[in-house]
C-alpha cells in the first residue's frame, strides 16, 4: 500500500517497523471521533473555497458511508495503514477517488489525533462524571435508610469513638464530591480544539477553526498552535483525577473487605458479589473489592507513565505521544467497571447492626468521659487525665465504663455525679455531639441537605 509519504523515499518500509510503529490496534477506539471531526473539517474547507464544492460534498458523502459502516461494525480496517487517521483516509479515497486526496488540507495528523482524543476523553469524562453522581446518590440513601445504626469510628483502627453509619458512609459521599467537581474541571480543559493548528505553526490556507469548533461542541479553540499539538496536560489531569478517585474506591473496599470479615462481623456482602473457594468450603470472599483495590495500582501506573513519556519531549509532536492513549483507555475502562459494580453491590450489602453497636460500647466512651467533667468546669488535660485513670481501672477490674457505680467514679473526681450515665451509651454519647460536621443525628441531615444541593449544582 503506498504510504502518504513516499514521494520522499526510495525504499519501502520494512515490515517490522510498521508492526512496531502501528497504533490502529488501540486508536481503533478513535474510530467514529475522527470521521466526526473529518465531517466538521471538510464541510468547513468547501464553505471556505479552500476545496471545490463538488469535491466537498462527495468527501461528506464518503465520509458519512464510513462512519455508518463503523457504526455496523462493518469498516475493514488495515493494519498496514498504521492508523486511524490513515485507515478513514485511505478508505474514503477508496471510495470517492481523486475528491479523497482534498480531505488532509489545511490540518495534520498531529492536530487531529489530538482533537480525536479531545473528542473521545469529552464523552468518557461525561459518562465517568454521571457515574459518581449515581454513586454519590446511593451512599446517600443508604445513609439514610440507616440512620440509626451506631458502629465506632477509628483512628489507627484502633477503636475510637461510636458514629453513625450514616457518618461514615457520607464522608465516601464528600470524597466523591470533590472527585466529581475535579472532573468537571478537567472537562472545560479538555473542551478547548486543536484543530487547525496543523502540524508546528497553523496554516496559510483561509482555514475557519471557529466554524469547525462550533460544529463540533468544543467551547474555544487552541490559540497556540505549538501548544496545541504538544500538550497533553489534559490526558495527565484525567488520569491523576482518576488516580484519586481510585484511592478512593480502594479505601472503601478495604474497609469492606475488613468489615466482611468475622474478626468484624459488621456487614455481610451478597452472594452474589462475591466468590467462593474451591478448597475451603465455608469461604466467601470478597474479590470484587480487593480487584477494586489492586486495579488502583494499573490506574497510578497510567498516570506515572504518561508523566514519564512527556517529561522530556521537545515541542512540538513527537512520536512518543502516541503512547498516550492506552493508559487513557485503559483507566477509564477500569474506573467506568470499577464504578459500576460497586454501584450494584452497595445496596445490597446487610450491615450487622448489633455487632456494629456492641463494638462502640467500650472505651469508645472515654472522651465522653472526659467532655462531661470539662462541662462541668474542669481543664480537658485534667479531664483527659483522670479519665485516662478510670480506663486504666476499668482495664484492672475487668470492667467497661458504664458499670463502674457513681461511687467508684466519684473516688477519681468528685464532679462526676448520676448523670454520667446519660453519656455512657453509644446513642448519648451521639445525642451529645454538638459540633457542625460532627456525627449527631441533626447534623447527618444536615449533611444530606447539602450533599443534594451541592449535587444539583454541579449538573
Ligand atoms: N498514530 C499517531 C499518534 O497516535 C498519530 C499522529 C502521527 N503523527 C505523526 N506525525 N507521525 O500519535
Amino acid at each position: 500500500m503506498k504510504k502518504p509519504w513516499s514521494g520522499r523515499f526510495k525504499e519501502k518500509t520494512a515490515s517490522s517497523v510498521e508492526e512496531f510503529t502501528e497504533s490502529l490496534s488501540f486508536d481503533i477506539r478513535l474510530a467514529r471521533y475522527d470521521v466526526l471531526g473529518s465531517l466538521a473539517h471538510a464541510e468547513m474547507l468547501m464553505r471556505q473555497g479552500i476545496i471545490p464544492e463538488q469535491d466537498g460534498k462527495k468527501i461528506i458523502n464518503g465520509l458519512r458511508d464510513i462512519l455508518r459502516d463503523i457504526e455496523r461494525g462493518r469498516f475493514e480496517f488495515k493494519k498496514e495503514l498504521e492508523d486511524i487517521h490513515m485507515n478513514i483516509e485511505y478508505s474514503l479515497t477508496e471510495k470517492i477517488g481523486e475528491a479523497g486526496a482534498r480531505l488532509h488540507t489545511a490540518r495534520s495528523r498531529n492536530d487531529q489525533v489530538v482533537t480525536d482524543l479531545r473528542l473521545y476523553l469529552r464523552d468518557e469524562v461525561k459518562e465517568l462524571i454521571k457515574l459518581i453522581k449515581n454513586l454519590i446518590d446511593i451512599f446517600i440513601k443508604i445513609a439514610e435508610k440507616n440512620q440509626h445504626i451506631i458502629m465506632p469510628g477509628y483512628t489507627h483502627l484502633q477503636q475510637a469513638q461510636p458514629v453513625l453509619l450514616s457518618h461514615h458512609l457520607l464522608a465516601y459521599a464528600w470524597m466523591l464530591l470533590r472527585d466529581l467537581e475535579r472532573f468537571r474541571e478537567n472537562l472545560r480543559r479538555i473542551n478547548v480544539m486543536p484543530l487547525g493548528a496543523c502540524a508546528v505553526s497553523g496554516s496559510s490556507l483561509p482555514a475557519d477553526r471557529d466554524f469547525v469548533a462550533k460544529k463540533l461542541g468544543f467551547s474555544s479553540i487552541s490559540l497556540n498552535s505549538m501548544d496545541a499539538v504538544s500538550d497533553r496536560d489534559f490526558c495527565l489531569e484525567f488520569l491523576f483525577n482518576c488516580s484519586v478517585l481510585m484511592m478512593h474506591l480502594s479505601r472503601l473496599s478495604e474497609e469492606l473487605i475488613l468489615w466482611s470479615s468475622s474478626e468484624f462481623n459488621f456487614i455481610e456482602l451478597p452472594d452474589a458479589y462475591t466468590t467462593g473457594s474451591s478448597i475451603m468450603p465455608q469461604k466467601k470472599n470478597p474479590d470484587v473489592l480487593e480487584l477494586i483495590r489492586g486495579k488502583t495500582g494499573r490506574v497510578y501506573g497510567n498516570l506515572i507513565s504518561l508523566l514519564t513519556v512527556m517529561k522530556g519531549l521537545p515541542l512540538t509532536y513527537n512520536r512518543d505521544m502516541q503512547e498516550d492513549k492506552e493508559p487513557v483507555f485503559d483507566t477509564a475502562d477500569t474506573l467506568r467497571s470499577s464504578l459500576s459494580i460497586l454501584s450494584e453491590m452497595l445496596p445490597l450489602i446487610k450491615f450487622n447492626k448489633d455487632s456494629m453497636y456492641r463494638a462502640s460500647s467500650g472505651f469508645c466512651l472515654a472522651t465522653d468521659v472526659a467532655e462531661y467533667l470539662v462541662r462541668k468546669g474542669l481543664p480537658f488535660r485534667k479531664a483527659h487525665e483522670i479519665t485516662g485513670k478510670i480506663v486504666r481501672y476499668c482495664i484492672e477490674e475487668g470492667k467497661v465504663l458504664n458499670e463502674l457505680t457513681v461511687k467508684e467514679f466519684r473516688s477519681f473526681s468528685t464532679f462526676i455525679e448520676s448523670d454520667i450515665y446519660k453519656f455512657l451509651s453509644p446513642e448519648g454519647s451521639i445525642k451529645a455531639k454538638r459540633s457542625k460536621g460532627g456525627t449527631s443525628p441533626k447534623e447527618i441531615k444536615r449533611q444530606i441537605r447539602a450533599l443534594r444541593t451541592l449535587l444539583r449544582k454541579t449538573v
